[in-house]
C-alpha cells in the first residue's frame, strides 16, 4: 500500500496543495477518524486509507462490515466551496465507476453495482469547521468509499455482495485505490465548480434503475426514469412523474 500511496501523493499534491496520504493498519471507522479531526479544526486535504475497520459506517445508520484485505476502505478530505451540493454523492458514484471498469454501474444514489448485487457504497458526511474560512460557504466534506474486493460475508443482507475481484481477478487494494484516488479529486474539484449537470449523462449511462419498475421505502411504487440535472431520481408513478430528491429514501428494484 505504501507505493500506491506514494504514487497517489505523486499525482495528487500538485493539484491540491497541502495533501497528504495516511494509511493505519486499523481504525474505528476513516469517516469517523476526519469527522473527530474537522471538529478539532483540522482541514486540511487528506486520503485516510484503513487495513480495516472496526466499525465502519453505511448510510442510513447502517453499518459498514468487511474482513481485513477484502476490501478497501478510505476517505478523502477536503474543503468545499460548491454553490450547490446536490449531487455530490451521485457525482463520486460516476467516477469510482469508470475508473474502475466498464461494468460497474451505479444504483441512486450511490451504490456501486455489479450484476445486479452491491459492489461498494459511498458516505459523504460534512463539517463546518473553526479551520474553514467563514466567508466562504466551504465545508470539510469527508467522502467515505468502501469497496469488495472479495466475496464478504452476506449476514443480515436480503442480497449477497458483488466483489470486485469477479471482474479483476487480480485487483488488491492498492491497485484499487490507485486506481480511484487521482479521478476523485479531479471530481471533487470539477463538481465545486460545475455542479451535477455534467455527470447527469454519465450517470444515466450506468443507472442500474433506469425504466425498471421501483418501490420506494414509503411504499411508492413506479418506474424509474434515471436522474434529473440535480441528481433526483425520477420516477413515473399513478400520480404521475416524481422526482425523489431525499437521501432518506431507499429505493430498490421490485420483484
Ligand atoms: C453505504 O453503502 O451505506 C456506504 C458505505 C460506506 C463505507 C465506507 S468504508 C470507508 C468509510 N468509512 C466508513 O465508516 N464508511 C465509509
Amino acid at each position: 500500500m505504501h507505493r500506491a500511496a506514494e504514487l497517489i501523493w505523486q499525482a495528487v499534491a500538485p493539484i491540491l496543495p497541502g495533501f497528504t496520504v495516511e494509511v493505519l493498519p486499523q481504525v474505528d471507522s476513516t469517516n469517523s477518524e476526519l469527522m473527530r479531526r474537522a471538529r478539532l479544526g483540522q482541514t486540511e486535504p487528506v486520503l485516510l486509507v484503513a487495513g480495516h475497520q472496526s466499525a465502519g459506517r453505511g448510510r442510513l445508520g447502517r453499518q459498514w462490515q468487511s474482513r481485513p484485505g477484502d476490501s478497501l476502505t478510505f476517505s478523502l478530505g477536503l474543503l468545499l466551496r460548491p454553490s450547490d451540493w446536490a449531487g455530490l454523492s451521485l457525482a463520486v458514484g460516476v467516477c469510482l465507476a469508470e475508473a474502475l471498469h466498464p461494468e460497474v454501474r451505479l444504483k441512486w444514489p450511490n451504490d456501486l453495482w455489479l450484476a445486479d448485487r452491491k459492489l461498494g457504497g459511498i458516505l459523504i458526511e460534512t463539517a463546518s469547521s473553526p479551520g474553514a474560512d467563514p466567508g466562504a460557504a466551504a465545508r470539510y466534506a469527508v467522502v467515505g468509499v468502501g469497496i469488495n474486493l472479495a466475496q464478504q460475508p452476506a449476514a443480515g443482507l436480503s442480497t449477497p455482495p458483488a466483489a470486485l475481484r469477479e471482474l479483476l481477478p487480480a485487483a488488491d487494494a492498492p491497485a484499487a485505490l490507485l486506481a480511484v484516488a487521482e479521478p476523485l479529486v479531479r471530481t471533487l474539484q470539477a463538481f465545486e465548480t460545475f455542479g451535477f449537470a455534467p455527470f447527469q449523462a454519465r450517470f444515466n449511462a450506468r443507472d442500474v434503475l433506469c425504466e425498471r419498475a421501483v418501490v420506494l421505502s414509503d411504499g411508492t411504487a413506479g418506474t424509474a426514469h434515471g436522474v434529473s440535472e440535480t441528481g433526483a431520481l425520477l420516477v413515473h408513478t399513478a400520480h404521475g412523474m416524481h422526482a425523489v430528491t431525499s437521501s432518506e429514501v431507499s429505493v430498490r428494484p421490485s420483484a
